[in-house]
């Protein structure tokens, strides 16, 4: 695992990619990850754009603050994957234009909010979940994912915007891009006959890839 220091260097120039390429805008998303004994997060109401490492909020194992500024609304929602998840190292949730899309329409399966239509997003994201609209920093968000239990390591927010877990830093931001780039080929290709992965061909990709996400 990398030491603290580097984690913190590493939040802020991922979280200034995923801003600047348009995955993040204002101060939408936030992104932590987990250490031995509690979480760095990003604080509340910055911009993804512009994290300053030692204002990064570190959080102890109950979820209290120990130093930096005051983290995002939405730790209840971090805290739960990483309560249901022990291979998670990391979560990411942004507002990103196409998952916030699919979470908004009607006839998105909530067992199957993206389905496997290329290997990368089976690889690095799995099935996922769509949630139950809550207002954000919602503690209940945290409920509605530790009823998971688990199961999925990444999820849409209905109306709000995909929550992705990853195994460390890289691993949770690229999964949180693969989900958006397939999110926007769904979209592309509404109405159009669109040939699925099929069963055997997920098992196998989840049988070769397991150590991805
Ligand atoms: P924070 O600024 O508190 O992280 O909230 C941003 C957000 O994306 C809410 O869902």
């Amino acid at each position: 695992m990398m030491d603290e220091a580097s984690l913190r260097s590493e939040m802020v120039r991922l979280a200034r990619s995923l801003f600047e390429r348009g995955f993040s805008v204002g101060t939408a998303g936030n992104i932590s990850v987990r250490l031995e004994n509690g979480l760095l997060m990003t604080p509340t109401n910055s911009s993804l754009g512009a994290l300053e490492a030692d204002r990064i909020s570190r959080l102890d194992d109950k979820g209290n603050l120990v130093s930096g500024d005051k983290p995002s609304k939405e730790v209840f929602l971090h805290r739960a994957f990483y309560q249901t998840r022990p291979q998670a190292g990391a979560v990411v949730h942004l507002h990103s234009t196409f998952a916030t899309a699919l979470s908004c329409l009607e006839d998105t399966d909530p067992n199957d909010c993206i389905p496997p239509i290329t290997p990368y997003v089976v690889m690095r994201v799995g099935k996922v979940r769509l949630l139950p609209y809550e207002p954000p920093g919602d503690e209940a968000m945290g409920d509605h994912i530790r009823n998971l239990n688990g199961d999925a390591a990444a999820v849409l927010l209905a109306n709000h915007g995909p929550v992705v877990s990853g195994k460390d830093l890289h691993s949770a931001v690229y999964a949180a891009e693969e989900l958006e780039e397939t999110a926007k080929l769904l979209v592309t290709l509404r109405g159009q006959k669109v040939r699925h992965l099929n069963n055997a061909q997920v098992d196998e990709l989840s049988r070769r890839f397991s150590d991805m996400k």
